[in-house]
């Protein structure tokens, strides 16, 4: 693995050769995989311990490792962050999903010693109207931000691209969470803002490989995080939805990594 001459707050950034790739094709195929597998058990009554065991259990039948266990201290196969809860929503068995609700699930299955880092919003049941707006959003300005991604872009365009969908809608994009690079490090260089202005920060170049993961609220932007120090919530309770793919950057353009069937490029979860 080589390295950019370009460095992010002083860390050097991995350029993937064509091993890495293969390697991150096998890991984001379980990660996508593992997210498809999910899909029809995110119905009313269940618990979100159930849907982590589940996820736990996919996971490793297909050979790979929870990356999330044991990270940081955390203790699960995934997170699951229900409504008003951003990110890190932490699997427990007194938390059961209602028609209505929506749902992310985020998966990094291990898969010899590369991370597939993937996330999606579940609708539960039918869910309200802005519910909806904000999921199906959420998922465009993940897709718009990867349309950016080429040989030359700057990391800028891609948080310009992310914000600009958000807010012709209403909605506002978290900044305390960011994308990462990922490879045989969970969280690498460099930190994918999902906000910013055009033509500004990391210049792109093929072999980077990294995570595009928007955080859209229905409210302000601002998030806070509860006492167990993992689970993040809007301070003013709205509703929060985010997809996650990785990605890399090609020759020509880009290369995602955690699509399947359920989920094919430019398509709405
Ligand atoms: N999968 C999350 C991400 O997208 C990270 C979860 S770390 C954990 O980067 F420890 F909270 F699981
Ligand atoms: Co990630
Ligand atoms: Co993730």
């Amino acid at each position: 693995m080589r390295y950019s001459t370009q460095l992010d707050h002083g860390k050097p950034i991995p350029l993937h050769d064509a091993a890495g790739f293969a390697a991150m094709r096998a890991a984001g195929r379980v990660a996508a995989e593992t997210l498809d597998f999910i899909t029809p058990y995110v119905k009313p009554g269940v618990s979100t311990a159930e849907l982590d065991r589940l996820c736990d259990q996919f996971m490793r039948a297909a050979g790979s490792i929870p990356a999330t266990i044991d990270y940081h201290g955390y203790k699960h196969a995934s997170c699951i962050s229900v409504n008003h809860v951003v990110t890190h929503g932490v699997p427990s068995a007194t938390k059961i999903l209602r028609a209505g609700d929506i749902v992310n699930i985020d998966v990094t299955p291990k898969l010899d010693g590369w991370h597939g880092d993937s996330s999606r919003t579940y609708e539960v049941g039918a869910v309200s109207i802005l519910a909806a707006r904000l999921v199906r959003t959420a998922h465009q300005a993940m897709m718009a931000g990867i349309a950016k991604v080429r040989p030359g872009a700057a990391l800028g365009d891609v948080g310009a691209a992310i914000e600009a969908l958000a807010r012709a809608q209403g909605f506002s994009t978290v900044r305390d969470y960011c994308g990462h690079g990922i490879g045989q490090v969970f969280h690498d260089t460099p930190q994918v803002l999902h906000y910013g202005r055009a033509g500004t920060g990391i210049v792109l170049e093929p072999g980077m490989i990294f995570t595009i993961e928007p955080m859209l609220n229905a409210g302000s932007f601002q998030v806070k995080t509860l006492p167990d120090k993992w689970t993040t919530v809007t301070k003013d309770r709205s509703l929060s939805a985010q997809f996650e793919h990785t990605l890399a950057v090609t020759e020509t353009g880009f290369e995602i990594f955690t699509l399947s069937a359920l989920n094919p490029a430019q398509n709405p979860a």
